[in-house]
């Protein structure tokens, strides 16, 4: 509205995420018109720069056409640049200044986006708190994970924020949840009456949840090496898209109501031990180019001698009357053969089989990136003189069904859900509470008994360990698989 102020305040703005993420979702925002018109967006960081280097440095992840680029001088014309450490009260008093001096209209609402290393999120937040709240509208907290390191360490951390703000003043991002085929799961569970009599474990065998990446980690092993796939990817966006899979149906969709679903069926679910998982650590392709395709352990960012798995397999079982005796296998890496997140719900065997046996599963496929989809395996007479029968797809594939339609971008929804006050999307701290539970005590296992992954070669499907699990575990390879 007009009346009001927003102002997006990026601590971390000469960072990593900043400039590929924030500023980039930012202008796509601003492109689009889907920003309040009184925006103002300050960067805050520790380095002496300013909003022309950061405009440079930033470009090539931009996305500017040539005939946006009006717009575009404008979108830079909103921006402000402030250098102050994270520790300084006295910066985060100039910073509130600096803000107090743009804000004309009657209300001013402002969010804070945390794009920083967790070792500064205390001290920024205590200032945030003690000198930047504003005073006459909302103000928000953007974190990101990681969120601690394991049970404790983000217990600790939600105690901190939540001594100082509210839990509706916290927006605790996972933006695998804002994904156009994530944010579908609970239409397709729930608008339709043809999944609710068969979603349980008298007709599903297994679920696999699948996230493969087919690059290294290419310079981030500052962090990564500290934190390893399970959680970098598993607790939080794997986890993520197995609740909405298998929660109950809220009873409305107010975000309350859906988070109280999520959090129900995170309890019921039992910690993975170390039999439950494949854990595997790429090595250098030796026919690969480049230095692309070296391994983990000759990346220089990684530690000597790390065991910080870059590919994990689980199997993980709800405890519950729906899924009892149902495995969800979830299964992330880096380096493998191709970039796929899709969500495979597997059917068991048709019972009374007329076939012969040639019948095989049928399985609903939710592909989340890249190419978005939904397709149906099943059976069907071949088609033709032919009585024999074949498996075929239902597919609908959005790029051909929806050719008009542009996907937004995680981030894009992201911003605007945290800006309308929409916290469905957003992680709430029980829910956040019950991950690490599910995942600690495996991770301490691995990190106490030093547990050392499997190699597998750059650019594989990872370690054959990992294809093992899925066999035990109800799930039938099919020919497409
Ligand atoms: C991040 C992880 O949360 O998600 C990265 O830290 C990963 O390791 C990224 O590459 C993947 O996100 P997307 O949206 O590019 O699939």
């Amino acid at each position: 509205d007009d009346e009001s102020n927003y102002t997006i305040v990026i601590l971390g703005a000469s960072g990593d995420l900043a400039g590929k993420k924030i500023y980039p979702t930012l202008w796509w925002l601003f492109r689009d018109s889907l920003l309040p018109k009184n925006v103002t967006i300050f960067g805050y960081a520790r380095s002496k720069t300013s909003v022309l280097q950061l405009k440079t440095k930033n470009h090539r992840y931009m996305k500017a056409k040539l005939n946006e680029s009006g717009r575009y001088e404008r979108f830079w014309q909103r921006n402000h640049y402030i250098s102050g450490q994270y520790g300084s009260e006295s910066d985060f008093a100039s910073l509130n200044q600096k803000l107090m001096e743009h804000e004309k209209c009657a209300s001013s609402n402002r969010l804070f986006y945390l794009a920083l290393p967790p070792s500064v999120y205390e001290s920024a937040t205590i200032h945030i708190h003690a000198k930047c709240m504003s005073q006459r509208g909302w103000t928000r907290i953007v974190v990101e994970k990681p969120f601690g390191k394991d049970l404790q360490s983000s217990q600790q951390l939600s105690n901190h924020l939540s001594s100082l703000f509210t839990e509706t003043q916290l927006y605790r991002i996972d933006h695998y949840i804002q994904k156009e085929m994530v944010q579908n799961i609970l239409a397709i569970r729930f608008a339709n009456r043809i999944y609710a009599p068969i979603w349980n474990s008298d007709n599903i065998a297994s679920v696999v949840i699948t996230f493969k990446e087919p690059f290294g980690i290419e310079g981030r092993g500052g962090y990564f090496d500290e934190y390893g796939i399970i959680r970098d990817i598993m607790q939080n966006h794997l986890l993520q898209m197995l609740t909405l899979v298998a929660m109950e149906k809220p009873v409305s969709q107010q975000p309350d109501d859906v988070r109280n679903e999520k959090v129900k069926v995170l309890r019921a679910i039992r910690p993975p031990t170390i039999d439950d998982v494949v854990l595997g650590q790429y090595v250098g392709d030796p026919n690969g180019r480049g230095e692309s395709k070296i391994g983990y352990l000759e990346d220089t960012t990684v530690n000597k001698g790390s065991i910080t798995p870059t590919f994990a397999s689980a199997v993980l079982h709800i405890r519950n009357e729906r899924w009892e005796g149902v495995p969800f296998i979830l299964r992330t890496g880096k380096a493998l053969d191709e970039r796929k997140v899709e969500i495979r719900v597997q059917f068991k065997d048709i019972s009374g089989d007329i076939f012969g046996g040639k019948s095989t599963r049928n399985e609903l496929v939710i592909r989340i990136q890249p190419s978005e989809a939904i397709y149906l395996k099943l059976m069907i007479k071949t088609p033709g003189m032919s009585s024999d029968i074949e498996e075929t797809e239902l597919d609908l594939t959005y790029s051909s069904r929806y050719p008009e339609v542009r996907l937004p971008d995680a981030y894009e929804r992201v911003i605007l859900e945290i800006i309308s006050g929409s916290q469905m999307n957003f992680v709430r701290s029980d829910e956040l509470h019950e991950a690490w539970r599910i995942f600690t005590p495996l991770l301490h296992y691995m990190e106490k008994e030093r547990v050392v992954p499997i190699p597998y070669v750059f650019g594989t499907r990872g370690p054959k360990e990992a294809d093992e699990l899925l066999k035990r575990n109800h799930f039938r390879y099919s020919a497409t698989y």
